[in-house]
């Protein structure tokens, strides 16, 4: 079915429940997020992004249904776990140093030895600690940006377990197997079934675009 663009301006923006993105992400939506924002109405029941990122359009909207994907395995997996385990996830990651010895010690430990919330944390923290948040691998996909000169501060504790509510809903699509190349061309993997099953209701955001079936 051939996707039907959205043009400027349209309708209302729903409020309710807004969050706030808990990672920093290069090429992410922040800046236009009033304009995206206002093209949801309170006839769209499910948002869906193929290329989540920091899914800011997401979090922005807290809508009540959605399905959120990314080709980053290990992103996806933070969602998981911040969607489960917030509280010992967040204590975690304000223990730990923001200094560079702790910055370069936590960058090389190889995320497949860690458990499962550990992995998440290190993401969190490289994440929060890089420069620009890049996130960028060597050709043996190891993490290998720098840290960063600027340390902002991280998300309070109650906006992070603001997103953590706002993720029980939402269908998570990640990992090698999940590529999504356009709106309507999704790779054919198990995990996409529930991208791939478009709704009427459904707004989507791809790509820099918006769109609905
Ligand atoms: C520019 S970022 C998205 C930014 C996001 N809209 C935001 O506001 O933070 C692009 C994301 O798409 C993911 N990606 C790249 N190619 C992909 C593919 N073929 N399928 C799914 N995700 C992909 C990347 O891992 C990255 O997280």
């Amino acid at each position: 079915m051939p996707n039907r663009f959205i043009k400027w301006p349209a309708p209302t923006v729903s409020t309710s429940r807004r969050g706030k993105p808990f990672l920093r992400w290069a090429g992410s939506k922040r800046k236009q997020l009033s304009r995206l924002a206002s093209f949801w109405s309170p006839n769209h029941t499910r948002y869906v992004e193929p290329f989540a990122g920091s899914a800011c359009l997401f979090f922005e909207l807290a809508p009540g249904s959605a399905v959120l994907g990314d080709s980053n395995e290990e992103l996806i997996e933070v969602y998981r776990v911040v969607c489960n385990e917030p509280e010992r996830l967040y204590r975690r990651l304000c223990r730990v140093k923001r200094d560079l010895k702790t910055y370069r010690r936590w960058r090389q430990l190889n995320p497949k030895l860690l458990d499962r919330e550990t992995r998440a944390l290190r993401f969190l923290y490289l994440n929060r600690n890089c420069f620009n948040g890049i996130y960028r691998t060597n050709r043996l996909g190891d993490f290998n940006v720098p840290m960063g000169t600027r340390q902002g501060a991280y998300i309070s504790k109650d906006d992070f377990l603001n997103c953590s509510l706002l993720l029980q809903n939402v269908t998570l699509a990640g990992g090698q197997s999940f590529r999504a190349y356009s709106v309507n061309e999704i790779s054919r993997s198990d995990d996409n079934t529930a991208i791939r099953q478009r709704r009427v209701n459904d707004l989507g955001f791809s790509g820099g675009r918006l769109f609905q079936p």
